[in-house]
């Protein structure tokens, strides 16, 4: 039977660590504020932001909304935008995705003062990582790094297969997991024998965003398994990537969802706004 990995507890001791910088830097006359976007009122984004200004508030971290309709056009967003890196008492700025169709998300996020990018999406944090300086980093697979390491899971040599390529957590997830030294394979959906790529995975990432997908035939028995994934079932039960009861018998260590990778997110996004109050 497997470890369950209690990402929801992890993050409450980082979140506690950070609260205690926070409240070092308020000594120092050093405040942090976080400006937040969202455009439109997409009901998971709205849990998402409204998560992330509780942990802001948890730890001392000032943070401003700004709740834009879904009609606001690319121009408007990107005055804002404009304004907010301006701004001397802004530190970080974190536009939630999706954005509505009609707004190019490749333009808003170049448009971010890379200094402020707390969610590491600018092309200049990205390459940055991928030549392994010191940078903001995204937050979700910095997020399962933390999860690794407090956990006591070695990554150096473990074969590493990664289920998904996007920009914000496959791509960006490969790269941290090589950093470490793991043998990094990526899959997605184009990917042959994928049951037989991802059974060879001593850590097997999986965000792939589809439903209980990953079921015992695609898991070795002893892996790791982390689930990024995060849906309603059919009962509107959360539920993630991973068919959880099915791998769980099996399998070394497993992410929970809700309680795995999710909070740790949000404890990143908190560590990458101390981050930038210090860069400042
Ligand atoms: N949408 C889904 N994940 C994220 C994230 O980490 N940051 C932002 N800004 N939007 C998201």
């Amino acid at each position: 039977m497997a470890n369950i990995i209690d990402g929801k507890l992890i993050s409450d001791q980082i979140k506690q660590e950070l609260k205690e910088k926070v409240s070092q830097l308020k000594n120092q006359n050093i405040a942090i504020q976080l400006a937040v976007i969202q455009v439109g009122n997409d009901p998971a984004s709205s849990v998402y932001v409204s998560n992330k200004k509780k942990a802001c508030a948890f730890v001392g971290i000032d943070s401003i909304s700004y709740e834009l309709s879904s009609d606001t056009t690319e121009e408007e967003l990107l005055e804002l935008i404009y304004e907010l890196n301006e701004s001397s008492s802004v530190n970080g700025i974190l536009v939630q995705l999706p954005l509505p169709k009609s707004i190019s998300e490749e333009r808003i996020l170049l448009a971010i003062d890379p200094k402020k990018d707390v969610d590491g999406f600018h092309p200049y944090n990205v390459g940055s990582m991928c030549i392994g300086k010191a940078t903001y980093l995204p937050c979700t697979p910095a997020g399962v790094i933390q999860l690794l390491k407090r956990s006591n899971i070695d990554i150096e040599g473990k074969d590493c297969v990664i289920l998904g390529r996007s920009n914000i957590v496959g791509k960006p997830m490969s790269l941290l997991m090589l950093q470490e030294n793991a043998t990094v394979t990526i899959c997605h959906s184009k990917t042959k024998n994928l049951k037989e790529v991802c059974k060879k995975a001593d850590i097997l990432i999986v965000a792939i965003g589809k439903p209980k997908m990953i079921t015992a035939e695609y898991v070795k028995e002893d892996a790791v398994v982390i689930d990024v994934g995060i849906h309603r079932d059919e009962n509107n039960k959360l539920c993630g990537d991973v068919d959880f009861d099915a791998v769980f018998a099996s399998c070394q260590a497993i992410t929970p969802v809700p309680g795995g990778v999710g909070p740790m997110t949000i404890a990143m996004l908190l560590q990458n706004c101390i981050d930038s109050a210090w860069n400042k």
